[in-house]
């Protein structure tokens, strides 16, 4: 949550501030501020609301703002206080020669703030944040060195964060530390550059130097100086970074969710590439680094994930169990870090994550790993703090995903699992999984196929729009495509969406429906059509008002469906990869026929970095 960006240089700092906060909208967009240093005088310029309020500023006040060649940004989510100007970053002390931008959240600033006022500082907003401005301000007091009095700062300092700090007196130095938070810095020939994600840089540079928890790291101009928390140098380790500008663009798409749902067959391509070549040939995983002894031996696996990436570990619990017989909890991490876990060295515990950087999850994976379990992280950020908690990574290989709402990465998330599932089998020996391997080949076509009738999807969310609530239903392995439709739905068009096992709809639920109520039954073909079938009769005896989502031929259900989604036909086992393309167009369309913010809906965040 919050993005941090820093710039020093020879550049106007201005541009290269809001062109890095536009990048990192993404993390949060509830208000939003830079710093720089204007003729010797550090000046704040800060918006509440959409960044867009920002830049109307900076474009008022550019001719001043532009002569800094130095500066710090930052993108709110709100966590203490409420998302107004004075909460907004960057904070100051009392001298307002000390600017710091902070993502994270500092657990003991309320004792820190009675200390600070005690001494007389003078606080201007509710955040945790303005604490470390007037710390830091009192630290550079005593030692006239903005390196060690971040250092001493955060020997103080509880929680986690990512910070940036500038001092007045100082035009050419920006001071940034780390823990428990995203920060990149990006170098570049008499420029540095920091922040708290790749998007922020890449169209700067692409030499990268990932920080460390509990490193502070001073950049000017022309250096870099790392040390740790006790003062001790460090050896900065760079690298080039994989990725190209060209991936932040719309590429002529209303919506980055809309390409970004285009882009699905060719991730499922990628994800495939190199790992399942033929029917005949066995997955090939070389990222699993569990002894394959380990592996058939295991007792049992754990999944934790958050968001969307919890409905994937679902598919994932159900293709594991299917094919290898070992037993699969899937919990959200948020669950599992507050209760007593059972977990042990013969246990896989898989993380599962878009950025990598989700707190709850982090937090999961290092409890499950201080216990001995083998960590398996599946991410699209092999870059990501995640990442680096792993014995095993599988990189998912999506992109970039620049819409809050997740699409592509959830496919490749599924498509990882698929393949983890028949890796383990097959190491397993258990059985012949060549329908699936040819079927999985095949399946960016048939995504395709759906893709192009988007039209019909179109339609259909228009005369579903202004309803007030949606039930998605579903049994066995498309349970989770119920949840994950439902949650699209209500992230990004604010309707009150739940899923439901089918079978547990007359338990409760079914109490709700009337002609006001929109029931979509994923009735996909195989043991549990049936089922299904009966399950949405009894809604439709209570007036719901029916939609179809099936690879069904049969004429019949015109008479229960007032519309029907169609797709392809494909195995039950694999139906959760087909089924939820519709449902993303679905959630997409109502959300843009409403007029909603599809990209960045409200309240929420695409990384969300305090548990
Ligand atoms: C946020 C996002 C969701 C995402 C969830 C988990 O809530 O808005 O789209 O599914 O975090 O994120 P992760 O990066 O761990 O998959």
């Amino acid at each position: 949550m919050c993005g941090i960006v820093g710039y020093v240089g020879n550049k106007k700092a201005v541009d290269i501030l809001v062109d890095g906060l536009t990048s990192l909208e993404y993390r949060g967009y509830d208000s939003s501020g830079i710093a720089v240093n204007v003729e010797g005088k550090v000046e704040l310029f800060k918006a509440a609301g959409k960044l867009q309020n920002l830049k109307n500023i900076i474009e008022k006040n550019y001719s001043e703002i532009s002569k800094s060649t130095i500066g710090i940004g930052h993108i709110r989510w709100a966590t203490h206080g409420a998302p107004t100007v004075e909460n907004a970053h960057p904070h100051s002390c009392n001298c307002g020669k000390v600017a710091v931008v902070h993502n994270g959240i500092i657990e003991n600033y309320k004792e820190l703030r009675a200390k600070l006022e005690s001494k007389g500082c003078t606080f201007r907003s509710q955040t945790d944040t303005e604490t470390v401005a007037h710390l830091v301000a009192t630290k550079y007091g005593e030692t006239h060195d903005l390196t060690e009095a971040v250092r001493l700062a955060t020997k103080e300092i509880e929680g986690a964060y990512a910070l940036c700090v500038i001092h007045q007196d100082l035009p050419d130095i920006i001071v940034a530390t780390r823990r428990n938070a995203p920060l990149v810095v990006g170098l570049g020939e008499g420029e540095n550059f920091v922040a708290s994600d790749v998007p922020a840089l890449i169209q700067y540079t692409k030499k990268a130097m990932y920080i460390e928890d509990n490193q502070i790291v001073t950049l000017t101009p022309d250096s870099i100086k790392l040390i740790d928390i006790d003062n001790n140098p460090v050896e900065q380790k760079t690298e080039m970074l994989p990725w190209e500008p060209v991936a932040l663009s719309k590429m002529g798409y209303k919506h980055f969710m809309l390409k970004e749902i285009h882009e699905q067959p060719d991730v499922v391509r990628n994800v495939l590439s190199g790992k399942l070549r033929a029917i005949d040939e066995n997955v090939i995983l070389k990222e699993v680094t569990l002894d394959r002894e380990k592996l058939k031996d295991l007792s049992r696996i754990q999944i934790v994930a958050c968001g969307t990436s919890l409905h994937a570990a679902l598919v994932g619990k159900y293709l594991i169990e299917e094919f290898c017989g070992i037993p699969v909890d899937v919990e959200p991490s948020s669950e599992y870090i507050y209760r007593k876990t059972i977990t042990d060295k013969n246990t896989l515990v898989i993380g599962v994550s878009q950025s990598g950087e989700t707190a709850d999850t982090i937090t999961a994976v290092r409890q499950a790993k201080s216990k001995g379990s083998h960590i398996l992280i599946i991410t699209n950020r092999p870059d990501s703090t995640m990442a680096r908690e792993a014995d095993s990574l599988i990189p998912v290989n999506a992109g970039i995903e620049v819409s809050v709402a997740a699409t592509k990465s959830y496919i490749a998330q599924l498509i990882s699992f698929y393949l983890l599932a028949i890796y383990m089998a097959e190491v397993k020996g258990v059985t012949d999984l060549s329908d699936l391997k040819h079927e999985l080949i095949i399946l960016p076509q048939k995504i395709e196929k759906v893709l192009a009738h988007k039209e019909d999807i179109q339609k259909l969310a228009r005369k579903f729009a202004n309803f007030k609530d949606f039930i998605f239903i579903a049994r066995g392995i498309n349970f989770p495509t119920a949840l994950e439709g439902a949650l699209k739905l209500k992230e990004i068009s604010y309707i009150n969406a739940t899923g439901y096992t089918a079978g547990e709809l007359k338990h409760g639920p079914i109490a709700m429906l009337d002609d006001s109520m929109p029931v979509l039954s994923i009735l996909m073909s195989g043991k549990v059509y049936d089922k299904i079938l009966s399950n949405s009769e009894e809604a439709k005896a209570r007036n719901a008002r029916m939609i179809a989502l099936t690879d069904s031929t049969d004429t019949k259900l015109d008479e229960l469906f007032e519309c029907i989604i169609r797709v392809p036909e494909i195995s039950e086992i694999l139906s959760p990869a087909l089924a939820v393309i519709p449902l993303q167009l679905l959630a997409y369309y109502i959300s843009e026929f409403l007029g909603k913010d599809v990209d960045q809906p409200r309240n929420l965040a695409k990384s969300v970095t305090v548990e």
